[in-house]
């Protein structure tokens, strides 16, 4: 039987997004319903309502998220009712190149549910990211669930979905931070913050946080960071470099997305270093630098989707770590919200109050 749940969706441009009744089915082969306990408000969910990433108006919103499991669809057997699950936009296929190299985590060919989410009137609605979470219960690809400790805090397990996982991942995975590494990360929101707090668990022996923000600079510190720079005042390539003395970083993470910053991470990594792209660039921006500096300076330069990260391997190692009290996820709940105040989160995200909204049901 279908059901009929309470959800957030955004129905035409730039419209707010309102609270409506949507229509879930039940699960089919591959796939599962989950109950939704909490799901972290994301950039992203606010380019789906601005048209920016599509035109498949209307969207269910909602992609960083922890919740229960309720039922699953025939063949099944990776999760079963009951369990405690983190959703994913990487359900990997098994079967693309990547993963038939044993890289899954650079799987091209990911999956979502076959089935579709209704308005009442039958509408169909694009979930985010395929996962679609600002909901009461949503119907997702079982791949999709990665379980992990039921003790940790849904508002604090299910921003491994997303962002933090992203930030995370570009310094961990994608950056190879290491032990005794220095470290830069260049914009210090959610994503900078958790390659921040990355770094730190991976050794960094430096990490010098830079934001045009000294409330961003100030959590960085409570994160990890053991240097900031505000870049709005102080040239951040210099700085970096002074506390380098005067090489540059081993690894600079770029988290706004912009060209200028991904300017100064270029010329802020030491030579040999490696720059990681995790912000998220718009079409109309290019970037033009000197071939031969390109060449001269060595090293690698990177981009990380989803913090390069597998859920099955990360989520429930970095719950663990959460739950031992070495990895202290709970501090980007900025606050935690009602399911109709997700237009004033996408308000206070845009001032730049928030780490994270996170909305608790
Ligand atoms: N130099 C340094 N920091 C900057 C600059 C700049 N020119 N412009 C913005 N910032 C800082 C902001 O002050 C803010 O602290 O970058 C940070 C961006 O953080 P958030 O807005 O919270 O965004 P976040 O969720 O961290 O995502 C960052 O990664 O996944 C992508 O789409 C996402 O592109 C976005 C980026
Ligand atoms: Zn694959
Ligand atoms: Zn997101």
């Amino acid at each position: 039987m279908a059901q009929q749940v309470k959800a957030v969706i955004a129905r035409a441009k730039g419209a707010p997004v309102e609270v409506t009744t949507i229509v879930v089915p039940d699960p089919g082969p591959g796939e599962a319903v989950v109950r939704i306990q909490a799901c972290g408000v994301c950039h992203t969910d606010l380019h789906y309502r601005e048209g920016g990433i599509n035109d498949e108006f209307p969207f269910l919103l909602g992609h960083e998220a922890a919740g229960i499991v309720e039922s699953v669809g025939e063949g099944v057997t990776e999760v079963e009712p009951g369990d405690f699950v983190v959703l994913n936009w990487r359900a990997v296929c098994g079967q693309c190149r990547a993963c038939k190299r044993g890289r899954p985590q650079y799987c091209f060919n990911t999956h979502n549910a076959k089935q579709k989410m209704t308005l009442l009137d039958g509408t169909e609605l694009s979930p985010a990211l395929g996962i679609g979470a600002f909901a009461e219960k949503t119907l997702v690809a079982a791949g999709q669930c990665t379980k992990v400790d039921p003790a940790a805090e849904p508002a604090v397990a299910g921003l491994l979905g997303c962002g933090v996982m992203a930030g995370l991942g570009a310094a961990i995975n994608t950056g190879g931070v290491g032990r005794g590494d220095s470290v830069a990360v260049i914009g210090c929101g959610g994503v900078g913050g958790a390659a921040v707090m990355g770094s730190r668990l991976a050794g960094a022996a430096k990490i010098i946080a830079v934001d045009i923000d000294d409330r961003k600079l100030e959590t960085a510190r409570k994160l990890g960071a053991t240097h900031t720079v505000n870049s709005r005042t102080t040239d951040a390539v210099e700085a970096i470099r002074e506390l380098t003395g005067g090489n540059g970083a081993d690894v600079v993470v770029e988290a706004v997305g912009r060209p200028e910053t991904y300017k100064q991470a270029f010329y802020a990594r030491d030579l040999a270093g490696t720059v990681v792209l995790v912000g998220v660039p718009t079409p109309e921006m290019t970037l033009e630098l000197p071939l031969l500096d390109v060449f001269g300076r060595g090293g690698a330069l990177k981009s990380s989707w989803y913090g390069d990260c597998l859920p099955s391997r990360d989520f429930p190692m970095l719950i663990d770590l959460y739950l031992q009290g070495r990895l202290d996820l709970g501090a980007f709940v900025t606050e935690t919200i009602e399911l109709d105040a997700v237009e004033q989160a996408f308000e206070r995200m845009h001032h730049g109050d928030v780490l994270r909204s996170v909305v608790v049901l």
